[in-house]
């Protein structure tokens, strides 16, 4: 089993559309579906879950979608606190979090200290992430401390969540066969899975396919076959 995974949660929008409900309706659902989702790694396995929330790109949309989806952010932390810790769960997430409404980040930081000694999984929020603001943010910090050379170890420490292992799978739900942006440095060697299936919808078989399909990879990583 794959000691991390990726999810790019794509489709909460068709979703809600397709049953005529206002967009913010997938939303909801879909946050809803982030801790059916956690559990269902955790009963087989996985160590850690990184799930795309919100990109850098998505500040673009409409005002009332932005700030139905930033509300959901208090609402699922204080929400689930109280689940994640009965199950050991630590929540961490990347991206610009500091552009965030104060209200989410407070939220946000509280969980996260309130959290930070589970040690059975590990679910990494991805807010205000981009791949490429990941890589610029890591050089700027890198300037900042002055750094003159460095190689793929030391650059890997600069970004949002160094010490978490690169993903073996990426799930895309929602059908879209492209990354959107997210983890581009981590996802250099990993599996990349689409599903037609909408983010809401998303369910244990949906995630169980998924691992058979990987189990019949063969990750070479640029060498042979075994
Ligand atoms: C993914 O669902 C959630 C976010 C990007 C915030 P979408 O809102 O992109 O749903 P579709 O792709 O329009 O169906
Ligand atoms: C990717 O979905 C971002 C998230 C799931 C948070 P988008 O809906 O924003 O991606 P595009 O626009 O289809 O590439
Ligand atoms: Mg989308």
């Amino acid at each position: 089993m794959p000691e991390h995974i990726a999810m790019i949660m794509d489709g909460n929008g068709r979703w809600a559309q397709r049953q005529g409900l206002p967009r913010t309706a997938g939303h909801r659902a879909g946050a809803e579906n982030i801790s059916r989702v956690v559990d269902i790694c955790m009963k087989h396995g996985v160590k850690s879950l990184t799930v795309y929330a919100f990109s850098t790109e998505n500040w673009k949309r409409p005002v009332d979608e932005v700030s139905a989806l930033m509300a959901l952010i208090p609402e699922f932390c204080s929400g689930r606190l109280q689940d994640m810790m009965k199950n050991g769960v630590r929540l961490r997430t990347i991206g610009r979090t500091s552009d965030l409404p104060l209200a989410a980040r407070t939220v946000l930081l509280n969980t996260i200290e309130k959290t930070k000694n589970n040690d059975k999984f590990t679910l990494n929020i991805a807010l205000s992430y981009g791949g490429r603001a990941e890589i610029v943010d890591a050089v700027n910090k890198m300037l900042k401390d002055g750094i003159k050379e460095i190689n793929e170890e030391t650059f890997r420490d600069y970004l949002y969540a160094g010490d978490i292992p690169d993903p073996a799978i990426i799930i895309r739900t929602g059908g879209e066969m492209r990354l959107s942006n997210f983890l581009m440095w981590e996802s250099a060697y990993s599996e990349i899975y689409v599903t037609d299936t909408w983010w809401p919808d998303f369910s244990e078989e949906d995630l169980v396919k998924a691992f058979k399909w990987f189990e019949t990879r063969d990750r070479r990583f640029g060498g042979i076959k075994a």
